[in-house]
């Protein structure tokens, strides 16, 4: 019985499962399914292929995830994540896997192109390593969206693409070095009629626009794809463009049409940020109605402020040349609309005027490096939005008002006449990160309410009159803090701040203050330490060797203070493995010159040769620097940065040093300026000097060195500097190479010394010197405001991180772009900054 009953219900089960499947045919075509899988096989899994995934349509970032990872033969492809089939024919035509940590190389004999029937193809955000593109993607001839940007690809993109002459989409920007070429993007415009968006950022295309392109054109992002020649009018004229960005071509030239464009009532964007336009705005922008957001920085623009013609949101005028007053903002008209606005690095002149409302939706205000002067108007103080003040650099006076909102995130209001004391509303500001209020006359004590400032990325409060103590909680409660400067103020008190365990500071400068005692041991606690400048304050302390141990301590200046005694070694061999600058000039230090320590300097015994490929300074934020050198390529900041890690500087003037120079400081081949004036040194000058050869400056004067000077040193083929006066040197100077460079100042105060210049001939005629006793002070020498140069990059690049996607985004929010600008606001700042100073 139990076995009838079996085979019934096997038959019963058989049945119904041939019933089923007749009645629910497979949907997917099992020769899809298997090509799918295939594809799938193709590429490991990896989350880091996938991150920073970013929604084109709501501008969101996305979370990734592995779409492709259920997929299997047990169910209908069509219902896998990420496929599409045609409801009729049961063919695969959208794939979409985009973002799904794809990570592998594409071969071009991949089965992906058996599904032939694609019209929808989006393999965006994955890493394809580095593949090329396959010519095989021409095949596709259903195909109206083809998304393969970021994930990877490179080499030139094939002609082939060109035959997909139905698409509407089409998105191929990365940075992995795409190229097109002037004929296959020719081609390709030409032969894309149906197209609406264009995507091709950072592809090197290097070639003009043509003329010939889809007039259905509503998105077209070419930034930093090397365009040149003139921009044709007629992309003015498509009617239905709504986003045009052509940022980041300076070889590109734009004229803009004189009368109103056909696309003046759709144009939405306009991103030209450094492309060559030259001249003023012309009146034709006043037809723009729906124009939100317009990038016009860095455009050599010029002429008044035009008439506020726009409704923009966003308004980025930066960096260029217009002149005379900000007048038009007082206009009777309504600026609800705005958010934005960027005049900084102008040449406006007069004041802000007093009487401007109904800005109350203003976000930020950048009016930087001007010729504006008067007070801060009552406005400003009271805009309820604000988050981004940027005003430096111009000739305001009168005091800094307290802050009416509580949103503010960056102030820079550096390099003016400002007076009176710290606000205290910005001492409290929940979300403030960077606040430079530098280079004024700001005078008063700083409350220790300032340690509310939990978020505050970079404090530099330098060169101002402040006074007291300095807060001891400052650094002890706040965990972001990486730039601290309050140098050039009138502080005074031990510096009794307690470091606290696990913080980020990387710069730490209190110099020229009036502060006592110790230098304060917590300062251990800084493991990300770059840059420590005490210099000329009043310290009493022994030379703190434990700095040593501070991994990436890269300059040290403990310069003009009460530091006294021998400088003695601990047993550890790796102390101050990244040092680079050591001013320990104008103290009492004593005994032997540091033999040991001298040995352990291992970043001063490398030469860093790279003049061409520059080593950055590395460390916690080594990836923003680099992320620096790709967004001003060419800019002033490469060169800094390339100033600082090859600049290598031992200064040990003016102590009571004494004992001989060790020969060991022949073995920091790397070093460029060698001080070790004005102590009292004796024994002769170690002729391994010559092994350092890079050296650029050597002062050796105002000691007892005795002997001779070796005449190894004629090979130190860079020097520029060399004083050996006021010694007891004897016998005659080398002849040859930058030996004739040198006149009698170098050697005078040597009664033993004799040959050229000097007037003493070596080996003939003995008369009497006449050394012209200059006496020079080495004051003049060239000490670099290094702080002012990792000041600047410290402060600007703590977002560096997060925006480094936003450059590479090609549609992106208001707040991203403002970021973006806001960004590149701080690195030019910065970058003027130190131009200046230099
Ligand atoms: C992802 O990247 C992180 C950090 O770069 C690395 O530690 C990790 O091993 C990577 N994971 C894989 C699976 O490659
Ligand atoms: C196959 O796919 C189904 C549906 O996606 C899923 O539930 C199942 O876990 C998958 N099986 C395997 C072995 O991955
Ligand atoms: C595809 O090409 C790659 C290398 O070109 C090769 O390793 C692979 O076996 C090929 N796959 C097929 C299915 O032919
Ligand atoms: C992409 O994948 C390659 C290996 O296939 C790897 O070397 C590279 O680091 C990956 N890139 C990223 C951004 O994960
Ligand atoms: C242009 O598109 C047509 C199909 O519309 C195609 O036949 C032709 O080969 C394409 N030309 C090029 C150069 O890609
Ligand atoms: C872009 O392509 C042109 C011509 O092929 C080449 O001269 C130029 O160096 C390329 N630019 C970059 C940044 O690779
Ligand atoms: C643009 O292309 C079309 C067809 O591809 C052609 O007929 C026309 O002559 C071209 N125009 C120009 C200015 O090259
Ligand atoms: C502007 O649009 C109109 C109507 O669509 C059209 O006739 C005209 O040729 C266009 N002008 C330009 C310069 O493209
Ligand atoms: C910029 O445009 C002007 C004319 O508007 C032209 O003379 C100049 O050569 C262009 N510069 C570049 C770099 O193309
Ligand atoms: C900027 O414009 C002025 C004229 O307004 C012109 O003389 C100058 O060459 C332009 N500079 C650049 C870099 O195009
Ligand atoms: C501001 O500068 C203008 C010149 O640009 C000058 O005439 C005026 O007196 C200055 N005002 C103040 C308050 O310094
Ligand atoms: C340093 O402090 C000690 C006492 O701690 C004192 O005796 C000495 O005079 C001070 N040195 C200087 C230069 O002020």
């Amino acid at each position: 019985m139990g076995c009838v009953k079996l085979i019934f219900f096997m038959l019963y089960t058989f049945l119904f499962q041939l019933v089923l499947s007749s009645s629910l045919p497979h949907l997917c075509p099992e020769d899809q399914a298997l090509s799918l899988l295939e594809f799938k096989h193709m590429f490991i899994i990896n989350p880091n292929a996938s991150h920073h995934c970013y929604n084109m349509i709501t501008y969101q970032e996305i979370q990734s995830y592995p779409r492709t990872l259920l997929w299997n033969k047990s169910t209908d492809c069509c219902s896998w994540d990420g496929v599409h089939c045609d409801e009729m024919t049961g063919q695969v035509i959208e794939l979409d896997l985009s973002c799904s940590q794809l990570q592998g190389k594409f071969h071009s004999n991949t089965s992906l192109f058996q599904l032939s029937n694609l019209k929808r193809l989006d393999l965006s955000y994955n890493n394809f390593s580095e593949s090329l593109i396959s010519p095989n993607f021409g095949e596709f001839s259903s195909l109206t969206h083809l998304d393969l940007s970021y994930s990877s690809f490179t080499g030139l993109i094939p002609s082939e693409i060109s035959h997909l002459s139905k698409l509407h989409v089409l998105h191929m920007g990365d940075q992995y070095g795409l190229s097109l070429g002037p004929y296959n993007f020719e081609l390709l415009l030409k032969n894309l009629t149906q197209l609406r968006e264009l995507n091709l950022y950072s592809v090197n295309i290097s070639s003009t626009i043509p003329l010939n392109f889809s007039s259905y054109l509503t998105n077209l992002y070419l930034r930093y794809t090397e365009l040149r020649g003139v921009l044709p009018e007629r992309v003015f004229h498509l009617s239905d463009l709504e986003s045009l960005d052509l940022s980041r071509n300076p070889q590109l030239t734009v004229r803009f049409p004189t009368t109103k464009w056909n696309s003046s009532a759709s144009l939405m964007k306009l991103f030209l940020y450094r492309v060559n336009i030259t001249g003023r705005i012309p009146e034709s922008f006043s037809h723009l109605t729906s124009l939100h957001e317009l990038n016009m920085r860095y455009c050599n623009l010029s002429g008044p402020i035009p008439k506020p013609l726009w409704n923009s949101r966003d308004l980025y005028l930066g960096d260029n040349s217009f002149d005379g007053r900000l007048e038009f903002l007082s206009f009777n008209i309504s600026w609800r609309q705005l958010y934005s606005l960027d005049f900084s690095f102008n040449s406006l002149t007069g004041p802000i005027p007093s009487d401007v409302s109904g800005l109350q939706n203003l976000q930020s205000l950048y009016l930087s490096s001007n010729h504006l002067n008067g007070t801060i108007p009552s406005w400003i103080f009271s805009l309820p939005s604000l988050n981004t003040l940027q005003l430096s650099d111009n000739h305001f006076s009168g005091k800094i008002q307290e802050f009416k909102c509580k949103t503010l995130f960056e102030v820079d209001l550096r390099q003016n006449q400002l007076q009176g004391p710290l606000p205290n509303s910005l001492l409290n500001q929940p979300n403030l990160k960077f606040l430079d209020l530098s280079h004024n006359n700001i005078s008063g004590q700083i409350a220790s309410t300032i340690c509310n400032l939990k978020t505050l990325t970079a404090l530099d409060l330098a060169s101002n009159n402040l006074e007291g103590t300095i807060p001891q909680c400052l650094v002890e409660m706040n965990e972001n803090l990486s730039d601290l400067d309050l140098s050039n103020n009138s502080f005074s008190g031990t510096i009794n701040t307690n470091f606290s365990i696990g913080n980020y500071l990387t710069v730490i400068s209190l110099n020229g203050n009036k502060l006592t005692g110790k230098v304060p041991p917590s300062l251990i606690n800084c493991k990300y330490l770059t840059l420590l400048d005490l210099g000329n304050n009043q310290l009493n302390d022994t030379f703190p060797n434990w700095l040593g141990d501070l991994p990436d301590l890269k300059i040290l200046s403990l310069r003009s203070n009460k530091l006294h005694g021998p400088i003695k070694s601990s047993g550890n061999t790796n102390l101050f493995p990244q040092l680079q600058i050591m001013d320990l000039s104008s103290n009492g230090f004593s005994g032997n010159l540091p033999e040991s320590l001298l040995g352990n300097l291992q970043a001063m015994k490398k030469i860093d040769e790279s003049t061409r490929t520059p080593q950055y300074v590395s460390g916690k934020f080594a990836a923003e620097y680099d992320y620096l050198t790709t967004i001003t390529t060419k800019g002033q900041v490469y060169n800094y940065v390339r100033i600082l890690a090859s600049n290598m500087i031992i200064d040990l003037s003016k102590n009571r040093f004494e004992g001989h120079i060790p020969s060991i400081i022949g073995d920091l081949v790397g070093l460029r300026t060698l001080n070790l004036s004005h102590n009292v040194l004796e024994g002769h000058i170690p002729a391994s000097l010559q092994n350092l050869s890079v050296l650029e400056s050597v002062d050796l004067s105002s000691n007892k060195i005795s002997g001779g000077i070796p005449p190894q040193l004629a090979s130190l083929t860079f020097l520029e500097v060399l004083n050996l006066s006021h010694n007891h040197l004897v016998g005659c100077i080398p002849k040859g190479k930058q030996f004739d460079t040198f006149d009698n100042s170098s050697y005078q105060g040597n009664d033993g010394l004799r040959g050229l210049p000097l007037s003493k001939h070596c080996g003939g005629d003995d008369q009497a010197t006449t050394p012209a006793d200059l006496d020079q002070e080495e004051e003049d020498s060239p000490m670099i405001n290094w702080q002012a140069v990792l000041m600047g990059y410290g402060c600007g690049l703590v977002i560096g991180l997060s925006v480094i996607y936003i450059m590479l985004s090609t549609q992106y929010p208001a707040w991203f772009s403002r970021m973006v600008v806001k960004l590149e606001h701080r690195i030019t700042t910065r970058m003027k900054k130190h131009k200046k100073r230099y």
